[in-house]
């Protein structure tokens, strides 16, 4: 694998949830792979499980791992081209990205949304720039559009607590105080499209997500009948898509917070968030700490999501 920056680059979901469970049984095995080889995380944005679940894995493989905040200490980033560098942006991407490739064997990349352009962040034009130039295997520690070890974390959590062979999966927007991309609600539909789930989204009108992420899923607009018989109930905020109101938000409303007397209208769902969430907001203390939660072992997959990529970039190194 030369590149994870979205659901095509793992090619069978069934293979790599499989080798993920492999991993997660024997963690160490491969240690062999990342001997005398080192991987460069990125940051662009603030993190607390990608970055330590990220390095975990990379070690597991017997990696060195080195990682730089942009923000903390590195000269100031320019991303655009063309233009006239007489600001506070000291170096750019164009000549920081290759010297970072000469110092590592792989590169993970966060760098969120600007949520002010949308054609810029839908180019997707820092994580792009990174594959380009860097000469190294980049996988994404999410980008603008998509957060794709989350979403492949959220796809083995919920292989390994399905009792069905086709669970109903219902992604649901709930309120949040501040803007936030639709990077996880996109992946999440990317990685769910590939299955044969029954898959639900649902939100207020005016937080429609990109048609190309969507897909074939069924959008529902009463978050009532969309949670009945549900088998797993995945909230997330997510800030408006289209036209003028890229990025804004639109509505605070707590009546789409999931409480229990919603998870009451579902099959006895499990409870889903990629952390971190807002209680009181997203979703209530009583659902969260239920026997039915799932975000700490959601969290704790990602350790094996990103171990699986690692992996395969090692093995085609
Ligand atoms: N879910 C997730 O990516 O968490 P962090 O932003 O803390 O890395």
């Amino acid at each position: 694998m030369k590149k994870f920056t979205n659901v095509q680059d793992i090619g069978s979901w069934r293979d790599a949830v499989k080798e993920a469970l492999e991993i997660k049984n024997n963690r160490f095995a491969w240690q062999h792979l990342g001997r005398n080889r080192t991987l460069l995380m990125i940051f662009f944005n603030s993190s607390l499980r990608t970055r330590l679940s990220t390095q975990k894995a990379a070690m597991n493989l017997g990696m060195n791992v080195m990682v730089l905040d942009v923000n903390q200490g590195a000269w100031k980033l320019e991303t655009e081209r063309g233009v006239i560098m007489d600001g506070d942006k000291a170096e750019h991407l164009l000549e920081a990205i290759p010297v970072m490739g000469c110092y590592c064997d792989l590169i993970g990349v966060r760098s969120f949304a600007g949520l002010t352009d949308r054609d810029a962040d839908y180019q997707e034009r820092v994580i792009s720039q990174f594959v380009r130039y860097s000469g190294r295997p980049v996988f994404s520690m999410e980008a603008a559009t998509r957060h794709p070890l989350q979403s492949f974390a959220d796809l083995i959590t919920i292989e390994e607590h399905k009792i069905k062979e086709r669970p109903k999966v219902v992604l649901t927007w709930a309120p949040h105080p501040k803007s936030l991309p639709q990077a996880v609600a996109n992946s999440f539909c990317e990685w769910m499209n590939v299955t044969d789930y029954d898959f639900v989204v649902t939100h207020p009108v005016g937080y429609e997500l990109a048609p190309e992420f969507v897909g074939n899923a069924r959008v529902e607009y009463d978050q009532r009948k969309a949670f009945e018989g549900a088998d797993f109930i995945y909230a997330k905020n997510w800030s408006a898509y289209s036209g003028d109101n890229y990025g804004k938000v639109l509505s605070m409303d707590r009546s789409w917070t999931v409480d229990a007397e919603k998870m009451a209208l579902t099959d006895n769902a499990y409870f889903m968030h990629c952390l971190p969430v807002r209680r009181g907001m997203i979703v209530t203390d009583e659902v969260i700490e239920s026997p039915r939660s799932l975000v700490i072992p959601e969290a704790a997959n990602r350790e094996i999501s990103a171990q699986t990529v690692i992996k395969r970039m090692l093995e085609d190194l």
